[in-house]
């Protein structure tokens, strides 16, 4: 069983409660944290959106599209539901215009001393003008914290437009901005493996570690978000964030403590550490792709293009990144990044490939002699393992094999893995920030990928076609096996 500590009464009030994310993770995150016992029933949901609705029909939408699709139906108790949807109340409101916020102000104004969080879950350049407002509304008392969902801006110029108008309002202590990655079971687990288990840290180093592959792989496309999409592109929507955050967590020395500052401080040095990509260096070290039609699971799916419903597009949607990291822990070990949508299956994970033994005792080819690799599967399939050599049983000469040492966590835990939105709406409620992104760490973040999408932009070609179903334009196996490597496809 989980250990659930409850948490204090508070006022969640979510902008652009009609949209996607609110309807698919926030409500049902809430919900479940409500049938677990973590959250008060006391506890309110302010839904704000532009649409003319009252609580009833807000409720009503809440009940069919967030709980109905998006909880599963053995969670589903008629008791819980009823309790949740009694803690919702919707206002209709322009957010980005200063009018109309009496009810909003008359509602919170009930409760003056709650915790609230105010739950941006809107478009980024409206995280100024809300922040703004809420701040003029005489909003922001000292227990109230603001979530700003990624990506922050789509640039570092934008990034820093939004961190310095939301900081008007706002203290960076009360500023959470989310990457749902870090709200991962299994990638805070990242931390326990490697902070945990003396066996590992000793040889985290390019002494022993030969190089590191990051995936992250998805089957959908861009389903019904074309128009952010296109504007976004895979290495804003998940390198600048999802990805370099794995890569953080991966990289960074032991924080001092689990607390807020320390781990991002140690993050921070990664990302300041990251070689910078050269333009001329982009063509060699980058791959940009985007998909074409092609079967996912045997299913016929269109391209990208028919996808958005446009003539033409040069927004990647698949990415691959060489990088490295300059650190003595790091200097000699490249990490492989790649993600992509359409790709064969939906799978994110990570590969450490240790370095071969420098001279062999066996009398066997070179080619039975595989590295010892530590495979983390992120998701699904949530566990570990660890690739290691071993004699094959039996008479007749003497065989090695490759063989894995297993852990599942979902069979090992038995328990369902809650969202990653759980955690973090949890953890920002208590106000506390070690999974949320400071603002110098997404700062750096975009210093380190500015110089890619610059590049990109100043380059003629097109990102290179991909067959949906594929692993990706064939550039991206030229990237690797240039240096003697392959991709790891047997762990998807
Ligand atoms: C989001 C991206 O941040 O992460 C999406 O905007 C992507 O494009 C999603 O599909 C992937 O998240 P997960 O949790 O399904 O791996």
């Amino acid at each position: 069983m989980a250990k659930i500590i409850p948490v204090n009464e508070f006022d969640c009030i979510v902008f652009g409660a009609t949209g996607d994310l609110t309807l698919r993770k926030l409500l049902p995150a809430l919900y479940h944290r409500l049938l677990d016992g973590q959250i008060r029933p006391s506890s309110r949901i302010i839904a704000v959106a532009r649409s003319r609705l009252d609580d009833d029909a807000y409720r009503a939408r809440a009940r069919e599209e967030a709980l109905g699709h998006h909880v599963a139906d053995e969670d589903r108790k008629d008791e819980t539901v009823s309790t949740f949807l009694g803690m919702i109340s919707y206002v209709s409101l322009d957010a980005a215009q200063s009018s109309d916020w009496g009810q909003l102000r008359d509602l919170l104004g009930q409760q003056p001393d709650r915790i609230r969080v105010f739950y941006l879950a809107t478009s980024p350049e409206l995280y100024g003008p809300i922040s703004h407002n809420i701040g003029e509304q005489g909003l922001v008392t000292p227990n109230s914290r603001v979530v700003l969902e990624k990506p922050i801006g789509r640039d570092l110029p934008s990034a820093c437009a939004i961190n310095d108008e939301v900081g008007r309002v706002f203290e960076e202590r009360q500023i959470f901005r989310i990457d749902h990655y870090l709200g991962k079971e299994t990638v805070q687990n990242l931390m326990a493996l490697r902070f945990a288990n003396s066996i590992f840290e000793r040889l985290w180093n390019g002494d022993v570690i030969d190089h590191v592959q990051i995936t992250v792989a998805e089957t959908v496309g861009v389903e019904g978000r074309g128009g952010y999409y296109d504007h976004s592109g895979a290495l804003r929507d998940m390198v600048q964030n999802h990805l370099l955050q794995l890569l953080c967590l991966l990289a960074m020395e032991s924080p001092l403590s689990l607390d807020a500052d320390p781990v991002r401080d140690e993050k921070l040095k990664v990302l300041r550490a990251l070689q910078k990509i050269e333009p001329h260096e982009v063509a060699n070290v980058t791959v940009r792709g985007q998909y074409t039609h092609g079967a996912i699971d045997g299913k016929p799916v269109k391209g990208y293009l028919e996808d958005l419903g446009a003539d033409g597009s040069r927004t990647e949607t698949f990415v691959a990144v060489k990088c490295r990291i300059n650190t003595l822990r790091w200097a000699n070990v490249p990490f492989y990044l790649r993600t992509g949508k359409r790709l064969p299956s939906k799978f994110s994970g990570i590969v450490v490939q240790f370095r071969s033994p420098p001279f062999s005792i066996f009398p066997v080819d070179k080619s039975e002699m595989q590295p010892n690799k530590l495979i983390i599967r992120l998701q699904p399939e949530e566990g570990m393992r660890l690739e290691m050599m071993t004699k094959e049983p039996g008479p007749g000469g003497l065989r090695l094999r490759s063989t894995g040492l297993d852990i599942s966590f979902e069979k090992t835990f038995a328990i369902r893995y809650p969202d990653a939105y759980e955690r973090l709406l949890m953890d920002t409620v208590r106000g506390q920030a070690t999974l949320f992104m400071r603002r110098d760490e997404v700062e750096a973040a975009w210093s380190w990928v500015e110089p890619i999408i610059e590049a990109w932009a100043n380059r003629p070609e097109a990102p290179k076609p991909y067959p949906a179903g594929s692993w990706g334009p064939t550039a991206s196996i030229a990237l690797i096996e240039r240096d003697g490597r392959t991709w790891h496809e047997e762990i998807a």
